[in-house]
C-alpha cells in the first residue's frame, strides 16, 4: 500500500485521530475544526450519535421543521419534518391550512403485511413441495417459537409461508416467501431473525426429514433477507370538496378551471413515465421528510414506493385525481413500511420528540399521517405548477439561502427581498446588490 491515501485500521483510530488523519489527507488544516463543530456537548449524546454508525468523524445537522394545521382523520397535527429543501416544509403547512377549512385529510390503511424470502438451492421436483409443505411450516414455525412469541404477544408474527420455484433463475431454484405482522415495530430485525433460523431449520430438514428421498436431501440455503417491496403494507389517504368551495389563494383563478388543470396534471403523471418520477418525487418531498423526522427508513420506503409505483408494468403517479358531480377528489396510495417503536425511533432523541409532537402514533396511524404529509406535498406543487409556476415560492426560500450564504443582516435582508420581489433572483444579482448596499454604508 504505497498512496497514502489508503489506509488499514481505520476504524480502530480514535476520533480526533480518524479526524486528523481526513484532515491531512483530504481536506485543508483550517477544516479540521469543521469537523468538530456540530458535536454534541453533551458527551452521552454524541456517544449516542457516534453509536448510530461507524467512523463517524462529525455530525451532519439537517433542519427539523414543524408543519402545522394538519387535520387527518378529525384529529390536528403539527407534523414534524427533516428536509433540506426549502419550501417544502412551507408548502406543507400552506397545502395543511387549506384542506383543514375542507374536511382535512381522511386515510384508510389496506393493509400492514410485510414480506421475508429464504432462497435455496434444492434437487427435489417442484410438484413435490404441496405434499412437503405443511410438515415444513409445521417444523420451522416450531423452531422459531421463542423468536415470535413476544411479537405474537403484540399481535404480530408469522402470517403465512409459500413455497415458490424460481426456474426463471434456475430449475433448483426456490424459496419460502414469508408474510409477518410486525405490528407498531418496522420489524426488520425480526423479520432476519427469524428468516435466517429458518434456514438453519431447513437444513436440519434435508437432513433427517423421513419423507425426502436421497436426491431431495440435496439442499443448499443460498440467503435469507427480509423484502423491502411491501406491496401489502399499503395506505391511502385523500382528500375531497366540492369544487365551488375550492377558492385559492392566486387572484383570479377560478376553482373549476384550476380543478381542471390540476387534474389534467395528475393525468399526465399517471401516463408519462417522466412526469410521473418528478410527480412522485414531489410526493416523497413529504412522506421522506417525516420518514426521516421519525427515525424509519428511508431508503427502504423510498424503494418500495417507487417499485409500487411501476406495479403494473409502466411507471405512473401515486396520487390520482377525479372530479365526479362537481365534488374535486385527489387521493394517494402508496406502501409505508414504518414503526413507531424499536431502532431508532428509540434511539434517537430527536426521533422520539417527533413522535411525542405526533401524540406517538401507532404505525397505522403514522402511515396515515406520512401519507397525508405526501398528498399535502404533491397538492401544493400541483397547484403551483398550474397556477403561478414553481419558482415564484422557491425563490423566496432561495433568496434566503443566498443571503445566509453572504452573510446578509437582518436589514439586508428587508432591502434585498425588497428589492427582488416579483424579480428573477440569481446568486449573482444578489450578490451585487449586497455589495451596493455595503458600498452605500
Ligand atoms: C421539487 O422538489 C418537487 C416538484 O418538482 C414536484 C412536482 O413537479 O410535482 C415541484
Amino acid at each position: 500500500m504505497t498512496d497514502p491515501k489508503q489506509i488499514n485500521g481505520f476504524s480502530r483510530f480514535t476520533k480526533d485521530q480518524q479526524r486528523c488523519w481526513l484532515t491531512e489527507h483530504f481536506l485543508r488544516p483550517d477544516q479540521l475544526s469543521e469537523l468538530s463543530r456540530f458535536d454534541a456537548e453533551d458527551g452521552k449524546l454524541q456517544d449516542v450519535i457516534d453509536n448510530f454508525s461507524e467512523n463517524t468523524v462529525a455530525n451532519f445537522p439537517m433542519p427539523f421543521g414543524v408543519a402545522p394545521n394538519f387535520l387527518v382523520d378529525g384529529k390536528v397535527y403539527a407534523v414534524p419534518m427533516v428536509i433540506e429543501e426549502s419550501s417544502v416544509v412551507a408548502a406543507a403547512s400552506a397545502a395543511a391550512k387549506y384542506w383543514q377549512s375542507r374536511g382535512g385529510f381522511r386515510t384508510e390503511v389496506i393493509a400492514s403485511e410485510k414480506l421475508g424470502q429464504l432462497h435455496f438451492r434444492w434437487s427435489g421436483k417442484p410438484e413435490r413441495r404441496a405434499a412437503l409443505l405443511p410438515a415444513l411450516c409445521t417444523r420451522v414455525r416450531a423452531s422459531t417459537k421463542s423468536l415470535t412469541e413476544r411479537m405474537e404477544a403484540r399481535g404480530g408474527g408469522v402470517r403465512n409461508i409459500t413455497w415458490k420455484h424460481l426456474p426463471e433463475v434456475s430449475e433448483d431454484c426456490y424459496q419460502l416467501l414469508v408474510s409477518f405482522g410486525t405490528a407498531d415495530s418496522m420489524g426488520a430485525n425480526f423479520i432476519n431473525t427469524v428468516l435466517e433460523a429458518y434456514g438453519q431449520e431447513l437444513r436440519r430438514w434435508a437432513v433427517d426429514c423421513p419423507e425426502l428421498t436421497a436426491e431431495e436431501r440435496d439442499l443448499e440455503v443460498i440467503m435469507a433477507i427480509l423484502s423491502n417491496n411491501t406491496p401489502n403494507c399499503v395506505v391511502k389517504a385523500w382528500v375531497e370538496c366540492p369544487i365551488e368551495k375550492m377558492a385559492i389563494p392566486v387572484g383570479g383563478v377560478d376553482p373549476f378551471d384550476f380543478a381542471r388543470r390540476f387534474k389534467y396534471a395528475v393525468d399526465i403523471a399517471r401516463e408519462d413515465p417522466y412526469r410521473a418520477v418528478t410527480h412522485n418525487k414531489g410526493i416523497m418531498n413529504g412522506v421522506d421528510a417525516v420518514v426521516l423526522a421519525t427515525g424509519n427508513d428511508f431508503r427502504a420506503i423510498e424503494a418500495a414506493t417507487h417499485a409500487f409505483a411501476a406495479r403494473d408494468g409502466k411507471y405512473r403517479s401515486l396520487s390520482q385525481c377525479r372530479i365526479d358531480n362537481d365534488v374535486f377528489r385527489f387521493e394517494l396510495t402508496l406502501p409505508l413500511a414504518l414503526g413507531t417503536v424499536g431502532g431508532l425511533t428509540k434511539l434517537h432523541p430527536l426521533a422520539n420528540v417527533a413522535l411525542d409532537v405526533l401524540g406517538r402514533p401507532g404505525a397505522h396511524e403514522l402511515m396515515g399521517v406520512m401519507a397525508a404529509a405526501g398528498l399535502a406535498q404533491n397538492f401544493a406543487a400541483l397547484r403551483s405548477l398550474v397556477t403561478t409556476g414553481i419558482q415564484k415560492g422557491h425563490m423566496k426560500m432561495h433568496l434566503q439561502n443566498i443571503l445566509s450564504s453572504l452573510g446578509a443582516t437582518a436589514t439586508e435582508r428587508t432591502r434585498t427581498a425588497e428589492k427582488f420581489n416579483g424579480e428573477t433572483v440569481s446568486h449573482h444579482g444578489v450578490r451585487e446588490f449586497l455589495e451596493e448596499l455595503r458600498r452605500e454604508g
